[in-house]
């Protein structure tokens, strides 16, 4: 059965983002990658970095018969596993060995503000223990600088994610620094992205 759903602004900023990742990821290893949602971006970057192992996640079944269904449409299934269920906040989060020991970083796209902020923590949290000394997080979507939108049109897709759930919403760059820095990651850098958002880079360091 086909399953894929199609997410507009996934295939809008799924090429910028490649720029990014072309930029930072290793030519050996696999990535996790949290709430992957439809499967479109995961199965575009495994077959952008064959050498790796894009490994997908989500806790929405619907996503993830999707993510299953573009691995098969896109004749994937011998490269990419298949991808885990995993909520941010379920912790400690369920790895398969074979990722986990070969993890050189983590991803994650237009998530945090779809969640509740505890997601933003639990996320660092978890992949603080899951990462080593200099593997990195990347984090794509739009954020407030010092507490002030970027765009008027991101005030707007505020104000409508807050009404879909008082919780979502657009998150402080600085707060979330703040939080990375507590489970021991430093924001590395920055990339202006299009339509007001940023890929932000996080290294882990050393305690
Ligand atoms: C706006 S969609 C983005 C999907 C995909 N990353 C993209 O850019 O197309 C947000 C995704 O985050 C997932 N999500 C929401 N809460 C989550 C949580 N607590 N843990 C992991 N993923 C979560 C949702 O299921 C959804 O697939």
């Amino acid at each position: 059965m086909d399953n894929r759903l199609f997410f507009p602004a996934t295939q809008r900023n799924k090429n910028s983002i490649e720029g990014v990742l072309s930029k930072i990821i290793k030519k050996n290893g696999s990535i996790l990658e949290i709430g992957s949602g439809s499967g479109e971006h995961g199965v575009v970057f495994q077959k952008r970095f064959p050498e790796i192992i894009w490994q997908t996640s989500d806790p929405n079944l619907l996503h993830r018969k999707s993510i299953s269904s573009w691995i098969e449409y896109e004749q994937l299934n011998m490269k990419m596993p298949q991808p885990l269920e995993l909520d941010v906040e379920n912790i400690p989060w369920q790895i398969p060995l074979k990722i986990a020991n070969s993890l050189q970083g983590i991803v994650a796209i237009n998530m945090i503000h779809v969640a509740r902020w505890t997601c933003t923590i639990m996320l660092f949290r978890e992949a603080g223990n899951l990462l080593k000394e200099g593997q990195f997080l990347i984090l794509y979507g739009p954020f407030k600088i010092a507490n002030k939108y970027t765009s008027q049109s991101n005030y707007l897709f505020d104000k409508s994610l807050k009404m879909q759930n008082e919780l979502w919403g657009i998150r402080n760059i600085e707060e979330v620094d703040e939080e990375a820095k507590r489970y021991g990651f430093l924001q590395e850098k920055i990339f202006n992205m299009p339509v007001n958002n940023f890929s932000i880079i996080y290294k882990k360091v050393s305690f």
